[in-house]
């Protein structure tokens, strides 16, 4: 597929996905959606992929939003459909198996905000701003806002946020849980691929498990959950990577681990 919406690179062992329509501050439309829907797709399949990062380009925005022409013309169904359609592409990000790191350079409205949540980490610059602004529009969250923003910051000002469409500035993210980490602009991306790099280093079957248990696991009972989490720690225990990780800390050496 050519991209002309998205920008998608590999380099050692990551993948980036750039947001590219600086003029419209990266907006969500159907075709951006459908280009990183294929980027996304190809990222979870290339084994030599370890981490993606997903950006918006240029100083002022990660994404602003869906795109509010496209929301302007939807039906009812058209727009049960649009927000199905997103909620499918974010649900895969959140569910890849490999870390994705959202790298949040500015506005992370509405529908940026919500990709941001549907991504393992967040990084911001300090010019990053956050919202949910949907209930300006008259609509509400489509992309997972209700839920995936209650679950980070809390109910109360998860709700908060939804009913009074405010944005909060990057600090004021942090504080409420919802990115993990606030650098400059320029070290945004450095910072990024340091992250990727560190969480690279660990077992790929250990960091896909982990992530598994945390994300299924996060929606059950807590005696299920842990009973899940007991079920793919038997499973780490059937890898190689169990026999050299355990083995490397006895021989105090670095482990060198394959992913299997
Ligand atoms: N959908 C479509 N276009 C958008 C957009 C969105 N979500 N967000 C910004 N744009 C467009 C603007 O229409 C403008 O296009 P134009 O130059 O052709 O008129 C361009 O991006 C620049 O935006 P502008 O509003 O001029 O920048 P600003 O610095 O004055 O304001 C924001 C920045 C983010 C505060 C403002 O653009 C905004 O409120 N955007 C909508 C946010 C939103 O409601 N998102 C949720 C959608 S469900």
């Amino acid at each position: 597929m050519a991209y002309s919406n998205i920008i998608y690179e590999k380099m050692d062992g990551r993948a980036l996905i750039t947001i590219n329509r600086p003029d419209k501050l990266n907006a969500l439309n159907r075709k951006t959606l459908e280009e990183m829907n294929d980027a996304v797709n190809d990222a979870s399949l290339d084994s030599s992929i370890g981490a993606l990062i997903i950006t918006g380009s240029g100083q002022k925005a990660f994404i602003a939003g869906a795109d509010i022409g496209e929301i302007s013309q939807l039906s009812p169904q058209g727009g049960k459909d649009f927000a199905l359609y997103g909620q499918t592409l974010f649900n895969t990000i959140e569910n890849l198996g490999k870390p994705v790191i959202a790298a949040v350079n500015g506005f992370a409205l509405g529908g940026g905000c919500e990709l941001a949540m549907a991504c393992t980490l967040r990084v911001a610059s300090q010019n990053a701003k956050f919202g949910q602004p949907e209930v300006n529009l008259g609509v509400i969250p489509g992309y997972g806002g209700t839920q995936r923003l209650l679950r980070l910051a809390g109910k109360g000002k998860g709700l908060e946020l939804i009913l009074t469409g405010d944005m909060i500035d990057a600090q004021e993210a942090y504080r409420i849980g919802l990115v993990n980490k606030v650098t400059s602009q320029e070290e945004l991306i450095p910072q990024c691929e340091a992250l990727a790099k560190k969480i690279m280093a660990k077992g790929p079957v250990a960091i896909r498990y982990a992530l598994e248990a945390a994300n299924r696991g996060i929606e059950m009972p807590i005696e299920e959950g842990l009973f899940l989490e007991a079920t793919l720690f038997g499973l780490t225990c059937a890898t190689e990577d169990m026999l050299e990780g355990t083995k490397a800390f006895l021989e105090k050496r670095q482990p060198r681990f394959k992913g299997k």
